[in-house]
């Protein structure tokens, strides 16, 4: 699929041509970003089409949300920051799903509880999909017929509108897991499904000497404002795992007493072990002595070499201390993953990083709801570098910043350690 990141890459920069020169300039960009939206819509679709009505409907937990809610979600945001301020004469939908499919945006008006997303059962699958085809058409329609002193401004949003998608086609696999896990017949999303091959672990690392290091994402293509200012940080010297935790050496922490050992624990994680009963990762079930995880492709035997994954940030940090090292910061993680020397960086699990998400200095959420995309919730989370299986082609990158609770785990998250 052509993504929004390839996109942003082939739009012309540092020239000021003229006439009919600029005229065919704006209709490249046009129709390379036509291309991008469908692209993208196309990919959502994809991801729910082996989804029944049924299935969209279900919110499992307060944290992850109903399939149906993402498709109208992602739809809303174009609708809401897109073509109701720049598309002369746009129509709204339906005057009523503002308030349905607003997530966060406090700017952007009220909205429902979020815990309460799955009661929603009107609109139902098929008037999501009509709600969709209506704001498809009239984006293309915008992109099309704006005009050029506008067209920055439109494609701007457009842009971060197919980022914010692909952000929610990585949700609804892991809320639809979520939600299948609670099924007694453990349904399978996708029976094919395998995890990406990744290089079995060894004990490697990577060494980084010390040194000052650009930290962050001030460049020419896309990246969210979190990603940024760019910014000087000392790193190292310290040792990087070139090589993601594996099911194996999780089981030899579970069998050494890992999630019985109150001193391995940080107080919270402790407190959560005690609280939920963990005893494995997220989704591990024992039958007959044997562990087994709950995947897209069903229950599935746990692979010893495969990388650890669905492990909360309080798992990763006893882990790391079980095992006399250390979890990177994302500084440190950076450095290492930009000489492309570490395996699985992207595309298999995210990765815990000890750093908190927080401001990078100097950085400033911008005005108005866009504003509120990231910059509020840089408290109480911890940072999570690389990509996972679940995300989009396209959506990866060095400096990405995911984050979340540290007790979360129904994420595609694993580790790497650190040792100085
Ligand atoms: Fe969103």
């Amino acid at each position: 699929m052509s993504s929004a990141a390839s996109f942003a890459a082939s739009q012309p920069e540092g020239q000021a041509p003229a006439g009919e020169a600029l005229s065919s300039i704006s209709d490249a960009r046009r129709a390379a970003f036509i291309g991008a939206f469908a692209a993208v819509r196309t990919e959502t679709e994809r991801r729910a089409a082996p989804l029944s009505a049924e299935d969209q409907v279900v919110q499992s937990m307060p944290d992850a949300s109903p399939i149906k809610w993402h498709r109208a979600h992602t739809t809303w945001f174009f609708e809401q920051f897109l073509l109701v301020p720049h598309a002369a004469g746009y129509r709204v939908f339906d005057e009523r799903l503002a308030f349905l499919f607003n997530s966060y945006y406090v700017s952007a008006g009220p909205r429902h509880a979020r815990p309460k997303r799955g009661l929603v059962t009107r609109p139902d699958a098929a008037e999501v999909a009509a709600y969709r085809r209506h704001v498809d058409a009239a984006v293309r329609d915008l992109i099309l017929r704006v005009e050029d002193a506008a067209l920055d401004e439109v494609l701007t949003i457009v842009e971060i509108g197919l980022h914010h998608e692909q952000q929610h086609q990585e949700l609804m696999l892991t809320d639809i897991l979520h939600a299948f896990a609670q099924n007694p017949v453990l349904p399978a999303y996708d029976a094919a499904w395998r995890l990406p091959p990744v290089a079995a672990g060894t004990a490697d690392f990577l060494a980084l000497q010390e040194a000052i290091h650009s930290i962050g994402n001030d460049g020419a293509g896309f990246r969210f404002d979190n990603e940024g200012p760019l910014h000087r940080e000392l790193v190292g010297p310290v040792r990087i795992a070139r090589h993601l935790v594996s099911n194996a050496e999780w089981l030899t922490f579970i069998a050494d007493g890992g999630y019985a050992t109150p001193t391995l624990w940080l107080s919270d994680g402790w407190a959560t072990v005690e609280a939920e009963g963990w005893e494995a990762p997220g989704y591990w079930r024992r039958s007959d002595g044997q562990w087994a995880a709950f995947t897209l492709g069903g229950l599935r035997p746990i692979d010893p070499a495969a990388p650890v994954c669905h492990v909360s940030y309080y798992e990763a940090d006893a882990f790391a201390r079980w095992s006399g090292r250390h979890l990177p910061t994302e500084a440190e993680w950076e450095v290492a993953a930009s000489g492309n020397e570490l395996c699985g960086s992207h595309g298999v699990v995210w990765q815990w990083t000890r750093s908190a998400y927080a401001a990078y200095p100097g950085y400033r959420a911008g005005p108005g709801a866009l504003g509120e995309y990231n910059g509020k919730f840089m408290v109480n989370q911890m940072v999570l570098r690389g990509s996972s299986l679940a995300t989009p082609q396209g959506h990866s990158r060095n400096s990405y910043r995911n984050f979340f609770p540290p007790s979360a785990r129904w994420q595609f998250s694993g580790l790497r350690l650190a040792e100085y």
